[in-house]
């Protein structure tokens, strides 16, 4: 999946977002020892509130528009020797070192065209994970009113002010495919103006394979892992039909 296009607005869109996802990484690498691997590190949104509480973060990622948008920051917040950041396919990376924790934040997991390439994936975590290491990544909640009555249909997902007057716009239309559990979604970005006079608008596109927590768990046990936990929403509950996203906490078998 090519996140070029998307390595201008990642921040504009996921910067106005609620942080209980940054949060919750943060809170559980405060007492890991020795270096962190973030798979899909992006812009390093994740990957510097890591450092800022002293860790320090291998970051990979395919995109080199994505990985560059993270130096800047990096550099500009004097976090360079903290994050190392590597451009690499989590499909098939191969780093001389294992870790106590790897993440997977924000649906990464799910950029993958199949079950074959996502298998693919965690069985490289697991190559990489200590005797006692843990995976943790989140992913959606397939829900069905989302995947059946959202589907086709352009809606407004985020909007962000601009300092100077106008907004920004993304809006999402969904493409769900049931049978390959795959959902083509178009995302439309629209700049307008203090009076609503649409500026411009550009169109991207994000093809996600989702996950049922049953799928999780057999995938986890086809790249021996198994999972140890999976919660709701950054929180240490159970999963239910109210579900954002499910967050799952794996260890090597
Ligand atoms: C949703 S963003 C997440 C960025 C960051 N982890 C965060 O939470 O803000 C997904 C990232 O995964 C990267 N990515 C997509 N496919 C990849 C692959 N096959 N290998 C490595 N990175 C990939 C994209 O380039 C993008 O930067």
């Amino acid at each position: 999946m090519n996140y070029k296009d998307w390595a201008e607005w990642y921040d504009i869109f996921y910067s106005s977002s609620e942080h209980k996802e940054e949060n919750y990484y943060t809170e559980i690498s405060k007492n890991i020892e020795g270096n962190i691997l973030e798979i899909g590190v992006g812009t390093g949104r994740i990957a510097i509130r890591l450092a800022e509480i002293g860790k320090t973060i291998i970051g990979i990622d395919s995109s080199s528009e994505m990985i560059e948008k993270a130096k800047e920051k990096i550099s500009e917040k004097k976090l360079s020797k903290k994050i190392t950041l590597i451009i690499a396919d989590m499909l098939n990376f191969n780093l001389d070192e294992k870790f106590n924790l790897i993440i997977i934040p924000a649906n990464t997991l799910l950029l993958c065209n199949d079950e074959e390439e996502q298998t693919k994936v965690l069985i490289n975590c697991q190559k990489h994970l200590t005797d006692n290491g843990k995976l943790i990544f989140n992913v959606y909640y397939p829900d069905n009113e989302m995947i059946n009555e959202n589907n086709n249909e352009k809606f407004m997902f985020n909007t962000v002010n601009i300092k100077n007057g106008g907004r920004y716009i993304l809006y999402s239309k969904n493409d769900f495919d049931i049978i390959s559990q795959t959902n083509e979604s178009t995302q439309f970005i629209e700049k307008v103006d203090h009076n609503g006079n649409v500026l411009f608008q550009k169109k991207l596109k994000v093809k996600t394979r989702y996950l049922y927590p049953e799928d999780i768990i057999k995938l986890c046990e086809k790249s021996n892992l198994s999972v140890e936990n999976m919660s709701r929403d950054f929180s240490d509950l159970p999963i239910n039909q109210t579900t954002d996203n499910i967050v799952v906490v794996a260890k090597k078998t």
